[in-house]
């Protein structure tokens, strides 16, 4: 053969393997167009979950009437009725061992009436009922099976429970990437018939942020949170940077709340809680609530700031500005309006300024000004610029109405 015919050969054989390669991604994105339109349009999650999560604060120690007067508790305070709907089990709910059919069992001491009478108690009370799984062998605690090898069996039996929200973990995992692992179970969710919100812990290893919201409504974006201050300060800098990926039905998750747990002060709790809310961050209480403070249940049940949180827009707020620890913290909401955050992250009260030119607002266009943790108008007819004394670790919290 000469060179020519050669060289055309090759030539036909990179065109034939372009097209192959071209016609392989055009299947895989049509496949996930219209999965992603599945998880879109599941109803789920259009606004960030909210609730409450066992771990925080009970770790392992859970059982049927613990988790039933936390329910009453939630009822009882205003804090369902403000939004807080999710009851999550996590981690230590099962028996070490499934039953002769491969099926997950409530573990009898703590559980002994079973999964389905919870989540019907808690459906009676018009709340919600989530569970927790692994996508691995055993569950981080390593007391309970995790469902790698199973997913479709225990989505089937978490959905003829009633449940409605799956947290999936990823420890004792078999090596193999979690975005094969979490499919694989989002795959089994959805073939249940039964809404179940899915959020995704992989602790952001492999920045879920860029692919999980094909699979699930929520996804970790780091590692475990803990009742300090270095933990919620470190954890809202590596949430933010995920900040484009979120929206309706798809959240990232900068890991539960603390506010309450007693490690922090008001002030920081206030903090905690007001970020969170402007990341919109999935809103898991974390605390005992039957034992909450005055002051605890006035930052949780914050409607002010919950609206925030839950306004239809669903755009994550980002840090603008951060010197000598004097933060600005702003994001678009519904109605052209703007929520601001001034957050002092130092030792001592200082000022801290925003323009409406910062938050791409006209500078000349009046706004009315609303302290979201004052509950008062600052102004009916503010212009250009804001400025606030910001107490020690503290924030204001502010939503912009230009009219
Ligand atoms: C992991 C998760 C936590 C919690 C524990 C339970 O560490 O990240 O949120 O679920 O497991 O063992």
């Amino acid at each position: 053969m000469g060179w020519r015919n050669r060289s055309s050969l090759l030539f036909f054989l990179v065109l034939c393997i372009v097209h192959v390669i071209d016609a392989m991604n055009f299947r895989n994105n049509t496949h996930q167009a219209e999965y992603t339109q599945f998880l879109l349009a599941n109803g789920v999650a259009r606004t960030p979950p909210m609730g409450w999560n066992s771990w925080n604060h009970f770790q392992c120690n859970i059982n049927e009437s613990t988790v039933k007067t936390i329910v009453d508790a939630l009822v009882s305070t205003g804090l369902a009725a403000v939004g807080y709907k999710y009851v999550n089990l996590d981690d230590c709910w099962a028996e070490r061992n499934r039953d002769w059919r491969g099926n997950l069992r409530a573990k009898s001491s703590t559980f002994p009436s079973g999964i389905k009478t919870l989540a019907d108690y808690v459906h009676a009370r018009g709340l919600k009922l989530g569970i927790y799984s692994d996508a691995g062998y055993m569950t981080c605690s390593n007391t309970m099976p995790g469902s790698l090898g199973h997913e479709e069996q225990d989505a089937r039996t978490f959905a003829e429970w009633g449940v409605d929200y799956l947290k999936y973990d990823n420890c004792y995992n078999d090596g193999s990437k979690p975005q094969k692992r979490y499919a694989r179970m989002s795959y089994a969710l959805q073939k249940v018939g039964r809404p179940i919100l899915y959020s995704l812990c992989e602790w952001g290893q492999e920045n879920p942020a860029t692919w999980a919201g094909l699979y699930g409504n929520a996804w970790r974006t780091t590692g475990d949170i803990n009742d300090t201050w270095e933990s919620i300060t470190s954890i809202a800098d590596q949430n933010n940077i995920w900040g484009r990926y979120a929206g309706p039905g798809k959240w990232n998750d900068p890991d539960m709340l603390e506010v309450g747990n007693g490690g922090m002060s008001l002030e920081e709790y206030r903090s905690h809680f007001s970020i969170w809310a402007v990341m919109k961050a999935p809103l898991l209480i974390g605390c005992d609530v039957r034992s909450a403070s005055k002051e605890t249940l006035q930052i949780l049940g914050n409607k002010e700031v919950i609206n925030v949180n839950q306004d239809p827009m669903g755009v994550q707020a980002r840090k603008l500005r951060s010197k000598d620890g004097l933060e600005v913290w702003a994001g678009p909401l519904s109605s052209k309006r703007v929520v601001v955050v001034l957050w002092n992250r130092g030792r001592s009260v200082a000022p801290i300024s925003v323009t409406w030119r910062d938050v791409g607002l006209s500078p000349y266009k009046p706004v009315v000004v609303r302290d979201l943790w004052a509950h008062s108008f600052v102004s009916r007819n503010k212009r250009f610029r804001l400025t606030a004394n910001v107490a020690p670790r503290g924030c204001k919290m502010y939503v912009l109405s230009p009219y």
